[in-house]
């Protein structure tokens, strides 16, 4: 099968020829249809997430069809339709997993990074990560709901916020394009913080209600003048730029942090404690989140903006997506 791997850390994303995978006990192998470019393939790439062993293939944001099954396989058949995302398998028998609480497994496999992702034309994937795929999607527009999709869809159902809310979105790329159409699907006012009048008049079509250009306005200062902040999502991989943005949180506001930067993020006691801010994270969700996620865009008209490109052309679609080029996710099509 044609392959894209990442050889070592730090090395080009290079087209390759490998043997097609066998799926062992529990698990399918998938024909993938699409898979996403996710900035977290960054890691894969550079090397900077632990335990990564190379040669890798990345992704996760899977769309494909089962074609073969493994001993001990019950809930899927060959020829469904299935997705996989960044969670991509755990142990059932740790402490959080006896709980149910599957995506805080202390043993979490995560597709294209503990084992080959859907840069390929065929992957093997575990049974409990893969998520059933509504008719209604298109395969390609489907794929981004699996990474960007489930983790903003997951972080704004959890966020405590009501209809009628505040919520700003940092950062409009893969994610933050996402998080725009669910904030103002699910209810919620809906202001977008980025720049330029390019992302301006994209944020305003996403169905964003207002916008905030970063680099003329100062984002604290522009929030406040709407009254607060009740969920700032941070989608930016730029900690500076989280930074700036915390002091638009209105009373009992709540940042929540998607975006990954290696650098801390400011914020001091007295922000926090007058203002009774919180500060949290999320990381995506499980196989049934990603269910949920592809139920509700499929009802609520929530697609991606996507630019295709053939698995031969993934360093330049890579490029596309790293350069904040790409509007506003770029997906991988095999044998386009
Ligand atoms: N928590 C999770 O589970 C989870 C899941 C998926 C991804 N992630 C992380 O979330 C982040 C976003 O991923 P993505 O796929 O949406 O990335 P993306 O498509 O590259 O979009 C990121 C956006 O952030 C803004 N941005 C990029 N570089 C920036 C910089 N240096 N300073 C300020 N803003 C910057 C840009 O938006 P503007 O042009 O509008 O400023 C850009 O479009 C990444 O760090 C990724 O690793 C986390
Ligand atoms: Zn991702």
């Amino acid at each position: 099968m044609k392959a894209v791997q990442v050889t070592h850390a730090g090395g080009p994303l290079e087209v390759v020829e490998r043997p097609i995978p066998e799926p062992g006990a529990g698990e399918v192998r998938i024909k993938v249809e699409a898979c996403g470019i996710c900035h977290s393939d960054a890691f894969v790439k550079e090397g900077a997430f632990p335990g990564i062993q190379y040669p890798r293939i990345p992704g996760h944001e899977i769309i494909g069809f089962i074609d073969a099954i493994g001993d001990g396989v019950h809930t899927f058949k060959p020829g469904q339709r299935v997705g996989v995302g960044w969670h991509g398998g755990h142990c059932f028998h740790c402490e959080a997993c006896r709980a149910g609480d599957f995506v805080n497994c202390s043993n979490e496999k995560i597709a294209g990074i503990s084992y080959d992702g859907g840069y390929a034309e065929y992957m093997v994937a575990p049974e409990e990560a893969l998520a059933h795929v509504p008719e209604a999607l298109n395969s390609a527009e489907a794929a981004p709901l699996l990474c960007a999709g489930v983790t903003t869809f997951n972080a704004l159902r959890h966020a405590d916020a009501t209809a009628g809310d505040t919520v700003a979105i940092l950062g409009i790329g893969g994610l933050g394009h996402l998080a725009v159409q669910y904030a103002r699907k699910m209810g919620m006012r809906t202001v977008a913080l980025s720049h330029g009048p390019e992302k301006k008049s994209q944020a305003y079509e996403l169905g964003a209600h207002d916008f905030i250009d970063t680099s003329k306005q100062n984002p604290a200062t522009a929030l406040q003048s709407m009254g607060g902040a009740r969920i700032i999502l941070a989608t930016a991989p730029n900690s500076a730029a989280i930074s700036a943005a915390i002091g638009g949180l209105g009373r009992n506001g709540r940042l929540i942090v998607v975006g990954v930067d290696g650098e801390p993020i400011d914020v001091s006691p007295l922000q926090l404690i007058s203002g009774r801010h919180e500060v949290r994270g999320w990381p995506s969700g499980t196989a049934k989140d990603s269910e949920e996620t592809l139920e509700f865009s499929a009802l609520f008209d929530v697609t991606p903006k996507i630019e295709t490109y053939p698995l031969e052309k993934a360093a330049q679609a890579y490029e596309r997506m790293i350069s904040n080029k790409a509007r506003f996710r770029v997906v991988l099509v095999p044998g386009q």
